[in-house]
């Protein structure tokens, strides 16, 4: 099949350092950050519980989950402290003419 874009926001609304989560017919809900210029988009469901990280806290690359406390790294989606062991998926995103897009 032929990857499908989906456009998520323009890229002006979201300020380096926020996030936001976004939602795309199929897929489960997605987490969309400015990390200082560059958009990353993750799961973003915590992997240990539930929860949803756009609640959370980012500090640099460190993304901790609002409910346990755990962390993850959004550059990778991997698991850095407990009790996070599983890592967040990351997902292919496209920025093109002022808009971010979701590939999938
Ligand atoms: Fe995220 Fe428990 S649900 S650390």
């Amino acid at each position: 099949a032929m990857a499908e874009r989906t456009a998520l926001c323009q890229v002006d609304t979201l300020e380096p350092g926020e996030m936001v989560r976004v939602e795309v017919a199929g897929e489960d809900p997605l987490l969309l950050i400015n990390d200082a210029g560059v958009f990353r988009l993750l799961d973003d469901d915590c992997t240990h519980a539930i929860a949803s990280l756009s609640e959370g806290r980012l500090d640099g690359n460190i993304l901790s989950c609002p409910l346990h406390g755990g962390s993850f790294d959004i550059r990778t989606g991997k698991a850095k402290s407990l009790p996070c062991k599983q890592a967040l998926r990351t997902h292919k995103v496209i920025v093109e003419s002022g808009m971010v897009y979701f590939e999938g």
